[in-house]
């Protein structure tokens, strides 16, 4: 027994409470490659094609499905056990990183891999700049660069979305408004940063360190010139943590990261799956180009059904009981965020996309304190870019013979989107 308990969570006997009416373990297999309830592999081909089915059927059927990958870990798809232990930050810690078997050598973004209280330290400083009102002011800047954008191929007739728009918007928006990192260094950013996260499991590492070498260089010629106002500056005045000590360096660089990965990783896929959405559903093409006003609640909607954060990982300090299933210190534990937004408990009609649901309640952009710092941010990228483009292309398509492409790993992002005019 004492053996057993030393053991990775990959090796433990683990029993996972599979609902009665639970598609089989050879059903599962057939369908998705693998048994998602009992081995569950977030970075497996067969989850990325047909993500959406396996995590209505794990909410469904599976609170707690489980991993044997390396270490292994604990999937949550639950809303209120994803809440809870979101909350519950002592129990389910964020120190040890937010993935389950890190690639060797992948350096810490911040301040997603801290705990309160140095954690709490830098959001009290990075929230105002991301506060509705201070974004609200960015509106005018980021409509100019969405028609800039749409000026470039607009008379083309036609668009792949992704390279063309998606991967750019979200770059400029934040950049040039707020971080401060000029959008000449983009180009790099987002390859390396986008490679960490979906490139083969053995070059994650080398290429988002090969994003902190970029932002390293640039913090330090930075350091050197005088304060011009932006997250840069906020960023190298750095925190005091409450036992006294200041912000190292590399806890600098880390934000630095941290606020680019959000920054340039995430919104892509949002603003795809909806241009996407919005070509195959006329209806609500028309519905949001007649009624701007209803854009807001749509784009809740929009993020509940399409959330690029599918899971992040926390790591157990004790031995902890959640929904019936015993783990153990130094567990892993991932929240589906995805999942808990599709949770029928929580949520009428969960796998019906409805632009006038009422509440539209989602757990996108996390629960607890770690809760998405760029939110208002996105909200804003989001609806402008759609008001914009329902405004000068109202009218628009899949080009025939074309599918989207996807990347999952804890995240999703759309790789390719060819619409037609
Ligand atoms: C639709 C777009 C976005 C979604 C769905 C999203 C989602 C999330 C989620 C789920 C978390 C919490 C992760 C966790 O608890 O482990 C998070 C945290 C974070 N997000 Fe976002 N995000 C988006 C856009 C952005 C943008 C535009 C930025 C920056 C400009 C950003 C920066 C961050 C940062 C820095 C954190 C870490 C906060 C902390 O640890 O205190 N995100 N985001």
């Amino acid at each position: 027994m004492a053996k057993e308990d030393n053991m990775p969570v990959s090796q433990r006997l683990v029993e996972i409470k599979v609902g009665a009416s639970a598609p089989s373990e050879e059903e599962l297999k057939a369908r998705f490659g693998r048994d998602i309830f009992r081995d569950f592999d977030v970075n497996d081909q067969g989850f990325n094609d047909h993500m959406v089915e396996a995590l209505d059927l794990q909410a469904q059927h599976c609170p707690v499905a489980h991993s044997k990958v390396g270490e292994g870990y604990f999937w949550l798809t639950r809303n209120d056990d994803v809440r809870r232990v979101g909350q519950d930050w002592r129990t389910f810690s964020n120190a040890k990183g937010y993935m389950p078997n890190r690639p060797e050598g992948m350096p810490y973004i911040y301040p997603i891999e801290m705990d309160p209280p140095k954690q709490t330290a830098w959001r009290e400083v990075l929230n105002p700049l991301m506060a509705p009102k201070v974004v609200d002011s960015f509106e005018d800047a980021i409509r100019a660069d969405v028609n800039a954008l749409i000026d470039r191929f607009i008379d083309k007739g036609h668009c792949e979305f992704i390279s063309e728009f998606g991967v750019i918007l979200p770059g400029w928006a934040f950049f040039k408004n707020s971080l401060g990192v000029p959008v000449e260094l983009l180009g790099d950013l987002v390859h390396s940063i986008e490679r960490s996260l979906f490139g083969p499991l053995d070059e994650r590492s080398a290429q988002l360190s090969r994003a902190f070498v970029l932002l390293d260089q640039y913090l330090k010629q930075r350091a050197k010139e005088p304060p011009r106002g932006d997250m840069v500056d906020t960023i190298l005045a750095g925190v005091t943590y409450e036992d006294g000590t200041p912000a190292s360096w590399q806890d600098k660089l880390g934000i630095a990261a941290d606020m680019t990965l959000g920054g340039i990783g995430t919104t892509t896929y949002v603003l795809g799956s909806v241009l996407h959405y919005l070509a195959m559903h006329p209806a609500d093409r028309k519905t949001l180009t007649d009624n701007p006003a209803m854009m807001p609640n749509a784009v809740e909607e929009f993020v509940r059904m399409f959330p690029p954060v599918i899971g992040s990982g926390r790591n157990c300090t004790r031995d902890v009981e959640v929904a019936g299933t015993q783990m153990k210190k130094g567990d892993w534990v991932l929240l589906a965020w995805a999942a808990s937004s599709r949770d029928a408990g929580v949520v009428d009609n969960p796998h019906t996309l409805d632009i006038t649901r009422p509440n539209v309640m989602h757990t996108t952009f996390g629960v607890g304190p770690h809760r998405c710092v760029g939110s208002n941010m996105a909200r804003i990228e989001l609806r402008v870019s759609f008001e914009e483009w329902l405004k000068r292309i109202p009218e628009f398509s899949l080009k025939p013979g074309t599918e989207p492409t996807y990347e999952t790993s804890q995240l999703r992002s759309m790789s390719s989107l060819h619409l037609v005019w």
